[in-house]
């Protein structure tokens, strides 16, 4: 077989819809197909073709992301990614990934994230667990708000249509900055979104949108009637920018009546309602697993960018090449060296350092990171680790 890797054009879209949709079990209706396109630069995108017929895709949107401390970076924003059953294991992807690594390069981009349909794919490619996902749910009867709290009950509202769209849009671009790991959005990505959103979707409600000043809410219902009323409300996104916006859209959205369980796929790992409740059991993990995985392509840039727990200075070697990452005074720097490392590593275990989510001494015990000593190790958790769990909301 001969297969031939280039550029999508403009006529060659639906086709590439097609073949990625059906990698992922479904196919895709001519409204998806033009729904779809505007959110997509074909520029970025990277086909396999054999005989005419697309066998292979991939692409990077370009964001910009948060790094510990609060700096945004561009990146390369991995999706799309498929190989057609009949052309598996013969190294498509691994080709495409060559193409986007070039491409992120030629673009600048310092770092490339992606999420992974499956645990297994990536590392190979140099991507690390960089955020944790966790499910959650919430049993609404004992989830009660501890007696004091300065709760406003004046601060939040429903919002509907344009205004909730606007108030997304503009909180968004707030509250992604606050916590490392997230991503920006652009308008076409606020439209697309909010259309969706608009639209009643595998058996629950179209999505309410609850508006405050610092943040918003949204959810969806799915309706469940037994002897008594048990909704069940599935949280779509919880985007608090203060702690005061967090305590007044917990204290509306628990006060939602005939719901039995508060469900979500997309609260951050250190979600704090817990230690706003009486009864702590009432928040229940149900799920926990990778979420963003990271690839460090420029570690001056990226390390250079952010934020660290500790001044300190820290050699770490990654596959065979030095970086001393240092920060004094509060002023970071990462630079290429030739002296002893502190901490020697792989890629996939760099790209999970870079966001602070995963702490050296656990890299250590999974044995993809060494140190000389404890000590050693107690100095990188310090310095990596800072602030709150770093946290991609944004499912690409
Ligand atoms: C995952 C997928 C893109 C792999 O494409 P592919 O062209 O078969 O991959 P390659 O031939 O380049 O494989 C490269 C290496 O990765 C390994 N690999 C590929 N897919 C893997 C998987 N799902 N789990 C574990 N290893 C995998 C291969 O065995 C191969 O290893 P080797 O170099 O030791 O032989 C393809 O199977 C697919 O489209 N799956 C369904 C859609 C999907 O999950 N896409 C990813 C979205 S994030």
């Amino acid at each position: 077989m001969t297969i031939e890797f280039r550029v999508p054009t403009d006529d060659e879209w639906p086709a590439m819809m097609r073949a990625d949709a059906r990698a992922f079990g479904f196919v895709p209706t001519p409204e998806m197909i033009e729904q779809r396109r505007p959110m997509l630069d074909l520029d970025r995108f990277r086909i396999a073709v054999d005989g005419g017929q697309i066998v292979g895709v991939a692409g990077a949107f370009a964001f910009d992301i948060t790094v510990p401390g609060g700096a945004t970076v561009p990146a390369s924003g991995i999706t799309w990614v498929s190989v057609s059953a009949t052309h598996r294991r013969h190294g498509v992807l691994t080709e495409l990934m060559r193409l986007l690594d070039e491409q992120a390069d030629e673009r600048g981009e310092p770092v490339a994230v992606l999420f992974a349909s499956e645990g297994g794919i990536y590392r190979r490619f140099g991507f690390g667990v960089a955020t944790m996902l966790r499910w959650y749910e919430i049993e609404r009867a004992t989830a009660h708000l501890r007696s004091g709290l300065p709760v406003d009950r004046d601060a939040v509202r429903y919002v509907e249509g344009d205004a909730a769209r606007d108030h997304l849009a503009v909180t968004w671009e707030r509250y992604r900055r606050s916590r490392a790991g997230e991503i920006s959005r652009d308008t076409v990505w606020h439209d697309q979104t909010h259309e969706v959103r608009e639209k009643p979707n595998d058996e629950m409600s179209a999505t309410f949108h609850l508006a405050h000043r610092d943040g918003y809410a949204a959810y969806r219902i799915r309706e469940h009637w037994t002897g008594r009323p048990e909704n069940r409300l599935e949280l779509v996104e919880f985007v608090p920018v203060t702690d005061q916006a967090h305590l007044d859209l917990w204290a509306t959205i628990l006060g939602v009546d005939l719901v039995g369980t508060i469900a979500s796929k997309n609260l951050a790992p250190d979600e704090a309602l817990p230690w706003l409740l009486t009864d702590v059991r009432s928040v229940a993990t149900t799920h926990l697993r990778d979420g963003m995985w990271a690839k460090v392509i420029d570690p001056a840039v990226v390390f250079g960018a952010r934020a660290y727990g500790t001044d300190d200075r820290l050699v770490v070697e990654v596959d065979g090449v030095r970086w001393a990452i240092e920060q004094a005074d509060g002023e970071a720097s990462c630079r290429r060296v030739r002296s002893r490392p502190d901490l020697v590593t792989d890629a996939p275990s760099f790209g999970a350092l870079l966001f602070g989510g995963v702490r050296a001494t656990a890299l250590a015990s999974g044995r993809t990171l060494e140190a000389p000593d404890d000590r050693t190790l107690a100095r990188a958790d310090a310095f990596f680790v800072v602030g709150r769990a770093p946290h991609c909301s944004t499912w690409f």
